[in-house]
């Protein structure tokens, strides 16, 4: 009777011998799914993000944070990160990316500026092999990145450098900059400074790629990134989601080439 309701309501589907997940169950409600609701709950169910959306009216009449996200926070985002199979996808979106840009890496260097749990970085390490992979983040996300290059075999040649990734003090010669759900945590004035920090340490015609949700140009959706700007204003100062024409403009601004959209995360740049 149960199954039969599930069937019912879209959550299984029967054929005339047995039971099984409907797509959506698939994609939604097993951690294996790439869109795994659990996640969203686990990392709604964090101290910062409860104080911020139960302070949001306080956040929205004086436009400035009621909470700042916090070196815990970041490491347990890291965590849910890692044990979820989106940030697969969207780490092979990378690489199909560079595989595209028709680099050669085998002697290159790639850097991932707030690189999480680091599933881009290692998979890029995996796929192309370059000789060296950094990612910058904070002391305590990195013990979960760590793991995850170990998981990946790739420990050899991705090393993780703690410290403050807006200030970019790793030696130059990068041939690859991942900045990945970075720039919309900080307002305009500090993103150019930032990009211009990293062209600084890419090689010329060097690849920068920008994982980042931009907004529409009329700022009407999607409601998701619209959702997210509001939890933005909330907890990070001057952050915001940003359209694609603005995070162009800021590109060209800090030495950039033309941006050129690859799907709705991701767009990518050559350095100039
Ligand atoms: C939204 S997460 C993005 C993580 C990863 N790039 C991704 O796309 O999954 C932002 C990351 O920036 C890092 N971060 C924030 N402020 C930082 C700072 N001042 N220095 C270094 N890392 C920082 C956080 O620890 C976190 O891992």
């Amino acid at each position: 009777m149960l199954l039969d309701a599930l069937v019912a309501v879209g959550l299984l589907v029967k054929d005339s011998i047995s039971y099984s997940l409907s797509a959506f169950s698939k994609e939604y409600l097993v951690p294996t799914g790439v869109s795994f609701i659990g996640n969203r709950w686990i990392s709604l169910a964090n101290d910062i993000l409860w104080d911020a959306f139960g302070h949001l009216a306080q956040a929205v009449k004086s436009g400035r944070p009621v909470t700042l996200f916090d070196a815990n926070y970041w490491e347990n985002h890291a965590r849910i990160s890692a044990a979820s199979p989106s940030a697969f996808v969207e780490a092979a979106e990378v690489c199909s990316i560079l595989g595209a840009e028709r680099l050669d890496l085998t002697d290159g260097r790639v850097l991932d500026l707030g690189c999480g749990a680091g599933m881009r970085l290692c998979s890029v390490a995996q796929r192309f092999k370059p000789a060296m992979c950094i990612g910058v983040d904070l002391a305590s996300v990195l013990g979960v990145a760590a793991d995850v290059a170990r998981r990946m075999h790739v420990e050899d040649t991705v090393k993780f450098v703690s410290g403050n990734a807006f200030d970019v003090s790793v030696d130059p010669g990068f041939d690859v900059a991942i900045i990945s759900q970075i720039l919309q945590l900080n307002d305009m004035a500090r993103n150019l400074d930032f990009l211009k920090r990293v062209r600084a340490v890419l090689k010329n015609d060097a690849v920068l790629v920008i994982g980042e949700l931009p907004v529409w140009e009329d700022r009407r959706g999607p409601e998701h990134v619209l959702l997210t700007s509001l939890g933005l204003l909330a907890m990070t100062e001057g952050g915001n989601a940003y359209t694609f024409s603005e995070i162009s403009a800021l590109t060209r601004a800090a030495g950039f080439g033309v941006l050129r959209k690859h799907g709705d995360r991701y767009s990518v740049g050559r350095a100039i």
